[in-house]
């Protein structure tokens, strides 16, 4: 007796198959399976996947948009500014009434895994308190992985680094960093050189906001790549954003690529802030600020989309919705051949899940923790960002979403009999001939 059984759905590699649940984890993953079942869904004809992961975020600033004025020049610095006043106007309830709101939303969009820095330049703490508490009320249903993000440098910002070991010693689970906000290049170049210290004594993960500029010459990337073979921390270290790549000289691109394969360190653009924050001071053309994905996904780097920002200092807009997120970066990297649009999917699922360390995945012995898009394969969902029909976490049903119905009631709008379309699930997804 299975406590689940999701039958007919379509796997993204385009099987077809039946998935069985008992307790928190996947029992089978097969053409058919018959065994009884305390609840059946049926899936026909519907994307079956892993979670969506967002490997960046920010929820100690999120949906505080307009507290206490909006960006006016739309740039990561007045951002970091207005994120300055609004810390020293908000209470730890506030920070966790807003993020677990925003995780209601995350949740309800098939997010069952966030990486969230926690800015712990807050002399009060009270950042670094509140997502512990939410990591906590959230336990059975995300993964939230927490960052000790030193906002404001941790050269430049006094008792940054005693912060950022008070917040690991009080559990935080990552290493964070700012380098290219420090006073200087060598400021910055020593704040990674100590966050990956720090990261290889205490065996934890590092993951550094990283030349997040239209600098070329922001190199932090190189150290962060040359300190992660240094210590053996291969595989554990990720830079985000790494937008400064975006305007590098080609020559020296070219010998940069190899290095961070070879370090093993993961790449997490953020698309949607990458786009909006990033070319501020161009006149035209505008740089587009995100780092060169094609090119790092081609040497071998693994590469997350990430969602860094919705409703904050930085960013006006974001829902959540990991499909957005895909959805603009594969415009901004033109990823459209049918190939990459389905990485682009992989992005914001597996990859990001690998990325974090997690035991996501639609075989038997995993976790239990899938999602049912109204939406044949993964190009579709991404057009459509189709509607999360069920979101299953740890074995338990903890979202629905019943997809609205528009009618049309105009004459020329009304369908002939020689037109009524194939029902989804019979449609092929696209590929090349
Ligand atoms: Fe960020």
């Amino acid at each position: 007796m299975m406590d689940l059984l999701i039958k007919g759905g379509i796997l993204p590699d385009g099987t077809q198959a039946d998935i069985a649940i008992a307790g928190d984890r996947i029992v089978a993953v097969e053409a058919e399976i018959t065994a009884q079942a305390s609840r059946i869904i049926d899936a026909t004809g519907k994307l079956v996947t892993t979670p969506f992961v967002d490997a960046h975020f920010h929820m100690d600033a999120t949906l505080s948009y307009g507290r206490p004025r909006v960006n006016a020049s739309g740039t990561l610095l007045e951002g970091i500014g207005l994120w300055a006043e609004l810390k020293s106007l908000q209470t730890k309830d506030d920070i966790v009434a807003r993020a677990m709101d925003y995780c209601r939303q995350a949740i309800g969009k098939g997010v069952l895994a966030i990486r969230t820095h926690v800015d712990v330049t807050d002399q009060s703490f009270q950042t670094v308190s509140a997502l512990l508490e939410v990591r906590d009320r959230l336990r059975d249903v995300l993964d939230l992985q927490l960052v000790a993000f030193p906002q404001d440098g941790w050269y430049r910002a006094q008792g940054a680094e005693a912060a950022v070991i008070r917040a690991l010693d009080a559990g935080v689970d990552v290493v964070g960093g700012i380098p290219h906000f420090e006073r200087t290049m060598a400021d910055g170049t020593a704040s990674v050189r100590r966050a990956c210290e720090l990261a290889a004594d205490r065996g934890l993960m590092v993951d550094l906001h990283c030349d997040e500029s239209d600098d070329p010459l922001s190199r932090h990337i190189e150290t962060l790549a040359a300190e992660t073979i240094r210590h053996g921390l291969e595989g554990r270290t990720a830079g985000s954003h790494l937008t400064s790549m975006h305007s590098m000289d080609n020559y020296y691109v070219a010998k940069l690529l190899p290095l961070i394969a070879e370090a093993q360190v993961a790449a997490i653009p953020n698309p949607l802030i990458n786009i909006t924050l990033q070319g501020r001071m161009d006149s035209y053309p505008k740089r587009r600020g995100m780092t060169r994905v094609p090119e790092l996904l081609a040497a071998g780097v693994t590469v997350a989309f990430g969602q860094d920002c919705v409703r904050d200092p930085w960013y006006p807009l974001g829902s959540g919705d990991m499909l957005e997120v895909a959805h603009m970066g594969l415009h901004v990297a033109l990823m459209t051949s049918p190939d990459q649009m389905k990485e682009a999917f992989r992005m914001v699922t597996e990859t990001p899940a690998a990325i974090m360390g997690l035991d996501f995945g639609l075989q038997a012995g995993k976790r239990a923790s899938v999602v049912i898009l109204n939406a044949p394969d993964p190009i579709e969902a991404i057009r459509l960002r189709a509607d999360r029909l069920a979101v299953v976490s740890n074995g338990k049903v903890v979202a629905e979403t019943k997809p609205a119905t528009t009618t049309l009631l105009a004459a020329p709008l009304q369908l002939r009999s020689s037109e009524v379309p194939a029902p989804t699930h019979a449609r092929k997804s696209i590929e090349p001939d």
